[in-house]
Parts: structure tokens; C-alpha cells; sequence
């Protein structure tokens, strides 16, 4: 074991075959259920039926959504603690853990049973968070409409809710990310498929995977004025700090979906103040000062903005506090992690690498008392 290389972050290293999206980093393709990114159709109930290999027609599965919207609203008193938590992802990780599945029935339904839930309980947080109640889920809606309904307490507009029915297909799943790794580890101990998304929850909320859009906007807010970009990047870059929202362990081009967010940004009705034209000036000529610097520091390794940098400007667009944006992601991506739980199932084995010791090793006298 002495010489073999180490894989430190698994990075190149294929450990499934998987039919639910290929991520091409090098050209900058990313195919969902074998659609492009550019060109799948909402709505979210869509792709998550298309991910999951239901035979469920579209309104059926916005039926089934919608009703486990509805149960795990039920389910709010019996939560105690779990939406006071601080974060929103540590009130997610409590409620979706709170889940109570069981294992025989622990398939289609259950997953379908989680991308309600999880869009609820982050509603209701958000909720709470403020001092409101949360309001009640109407399962006759589409997954993105409710889910701003319940977040604002009034209907968005119908840009709105494609806006981010649009955020919610595109970043619904994407190959072997750390999340998706975790869920599908723990799926291939024969574990339930709660305990395996409870474990995404927790990796996605990481600001190295999920939790960069926040710090994408406190970056924007920092710097307040395109003309200020090219100087704090810089001083950021020099003490050593990355730049939120660019880079990306498989791309080397621009992430696909940032392309497909910028455009969804654009898609929202005409920013009615100064303010919102100003947000989406600011956060391209970040962009573009970021991109440049970064390619003078590191001209062999392309650093590119990822899918978090239009994220978060989109999210904000449609008027969703920060603090809520890493759990909107779960919101999305939980049809991901449910999907490869139901594969690894099928196809996959018990997850166990090696690591090389390089502890002390016992004195040969009580390695033989041992
Ligand atoms: N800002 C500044 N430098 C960056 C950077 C960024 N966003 N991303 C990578 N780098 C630099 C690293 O410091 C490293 O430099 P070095 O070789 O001089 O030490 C080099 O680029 C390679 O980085 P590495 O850590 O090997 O990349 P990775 O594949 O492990 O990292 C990310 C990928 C996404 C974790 C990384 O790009 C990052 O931290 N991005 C910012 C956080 C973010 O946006 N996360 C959301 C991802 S979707």
C-alpha cells in the first residue's frame, strides 16, 4: 500500500455508472436525464419524474408533491426545535432527519415524499426566522409557485415562479458532487434513503459546494461599484481568500448552468429600480474582473464562475433572503440525491476506500502483547 498514489478528493477517479447526467467539464456540457441543460423542460416535477424513472404522468407527480408538501406541513408541531435553529440548513438537516419513512416502502414514494418536504421546510424556516407562521402548502400548485407562495405569504408573479422553477431543473442533479457522493455512500450500506439525504444535506452545506452564493452577495455588497471590483478582487486574491462563486472541481470552461441562470435573470420583468439594473451591472463586471485576475495568477488552471455566481443573483432577484439560499439548493437538488440513492441501489456496491496509516506504529513488544 506504501507505493500506491493517494486519490486525495477522489478527484479523476470514476466510482459509478450512473444514467442521470453527464458533466463534461472540459467542453462545458451538462446533460439531465438526457437532456442539455440549455434545453430541458420545466417544470421541476418534470425532471424529477424523468431522474427518478417514474411512470407517474406530470400532474400526477405535481400531485404527489404537492400532498407531501401538505404532510410534511402536518408535521411542523411535532418538529419541536428544529425551525429555531440558526441556519437554515441545520433546521433542514433536523427536519428532514425527523422524517420517519419506512424502509419497505423506501423507494419512488419516499423520494417524492422528501422533494416535498424539503421545499416546505425551508418555506417554513425562512418563516419562522422572521417572526411569521408558515403558511399552508396548496398541493394544486406547482412545486416553484408554492414554494414562493409560502415563502412571501402572497402569489409571485408567473415570471417569478419560472424564474425559479428554471433554477430549481437546472441544478436538480449533476453527476458525483461531494452531496450526492455522501447520499450515495450512505445508500450503499443498505441504509435508508432519509439517513442518505440527511448526509447531502450536510455536505451541500459547505461553502466549497453549496454555501457560496450568500458570500457571493455579501462579495457584491463589499464592493458596492463596478469600479471598485478590479481592487478588492485583488486584495482578496492577495491575502490569500478565493472568490466565491468561481471555479469549479470539473469545469474548465464557464459552468453551463451559470449560462442558463444568467439568462434566467435577464427573463424577469424589467428591474422596476435603479437598485436591482445596478445589482445585475455590478455582478457582470465582477464577474469579468474575477475571471481576468484569476487567469493572470493561475494561467494553466481556468477559473471560470460557477453555477453559484448567477445563483445568487437570481435568488435575490426573486426577493429570497440569503440566509435561505443554500437550502433553496437542497430544494432543488434533493431530486438528485434521491435518484442516485434508488440507482446505487440497483447497481452499486458498499463504498469503502483505503487510507494509507502514517500514525505511530506500535513498539514490536506490545504488538505482541496485542
Ligand atoms: N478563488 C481564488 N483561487 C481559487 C479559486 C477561487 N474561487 N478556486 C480555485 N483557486 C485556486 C486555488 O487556490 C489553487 O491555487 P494554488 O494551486 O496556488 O494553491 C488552484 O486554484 C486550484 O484550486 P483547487 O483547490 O485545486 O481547486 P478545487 O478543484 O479543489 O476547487 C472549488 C474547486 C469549487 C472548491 C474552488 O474553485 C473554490 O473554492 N471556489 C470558491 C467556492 C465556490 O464558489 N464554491 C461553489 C462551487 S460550485
Amino acid at each position: 500500500m506504501r507505493n500506491q498514489p493517494i486519490h486525495w478528493g477522489l478527484e479523476g477517479i470514476i466510482v459509478a455508472e450512473t444514467r442521470l447526467s453527464r458533466v463534461d467539464g472540459e467542453r462545458g456540457e451538462l446533460v439531465l436525464a438526457g437532456e442539455s441543460v440549455e434545453r430541458v423542460r420545466g417544470p421541476y416535477e418534470r425532471i424529477v419524474g424523468a431522474l427518478l424513472g417514474s411512470a407517474l404522468r406530470e400532474r400526477e407527480l405535481v400531485n404527489r408533491i404537492g400532498w407531501a408538501r401538505a404532510r410534511a406541513f402536518e408535521r411542523l408541531d411535532r418538529l419541536g426545535d428544529a425551525l429555531s435553529a440558526r441556519t437554515a440548513m441545520a433546521a433542514l438537516r433536523a427536519a428532514v432527519a425527523h422524517l420517519d419513512e419506512s424502509r419497505d416502502s423506501d423507494g419512488e414514494d419516499t423520494a417524492l415524499e422528501l422533494v416535498g418536504a424539503v421545499g416546505l421546510f425551508a418555506a417554513a424556516w425562512a418563516r419562522v426566522q422572521r417572526g411569521r407562521s408558515p403558511v399552508a402548502p396548496d398541493p394544486s400548485l406547482g412545486h416553484a409557485t408554492d414554494f414562493l407562495r409560502m415563502l412571501r405569504g402572497e402569489p409571485a408573479s408567473d415570471a417569478e415562479c419560472r424564474a425559479l422553477d428554471r433554477y430549481l431543473v437546472t441544478i436538480s442533479e449533476h453527476g458525483m458532487n461531494a452531496s450526492t457522493f455522501a447520499a450515495r455512500v450512505v445508500a450503499s450500506t443498505a441504509s435508508d434513503m432519509v439517513s442518505a439525504v440527511t448526509a447531502a444535506i450536510g455536505a451541500l452545506d459547505g461553502p466549497l459546494h453549496g454555501g457560496a452564493p450568500g458570500p457571493v452577495l455579501d462579495m457584491l455588497d463589499a464592493i458596492g461599484e463596478p469600479e471598485r471590483a478590479g481592487g478588492w478582487l485583488a486584495a482578496e486574491l492577495d491575502g490569500g481568500r478565493r472568490i466565491m462563486g468561481m471555479g469549479h472541481r470539473v469545469y474548465r470552461v464557464r459552468d453551463p448552468r451559470a449560462d442558463v441562470l444568467e439568462r434566467a435573470l435577464e427573463s424577469l420583468p424589467a428591474p422596476d429600480d435603479e437598485r436591482r439594473a445596478h445589482r445585475r451591472r455590478l455582478a457582470q463586471s465582477v464577474e469579468r474582473e474575477a475571471e481576468r485576475l484569476l487567469a493572470k495568477r493561475h494561467p494553466d488552471r481556468p477559473l471560470r464562475a460557477n453555477v453559484e455566481f448567477y445563483t445568487a443573483v437570481l435568488l435575490e432577484g426573486l426577493e429570497i433572503p440569503r440566509e435561505l439560499f443554500s437550502a433553496v439548493f437542497a430544494t432543488g437538488r434533493v431530486a438528485g440525491w434521491t435518484a442516485h440513492v434508488l440507482e446505487h441501489r440497483k447497481t452499486g456496491r458498499l463504498i469503502r476506500p483505503l487510507a494509507r496509516y502514517i500514525g505511530v506504529e506500535p513498539t514490536p513488544s506490545s504488538a505482541h502483547a496485542s
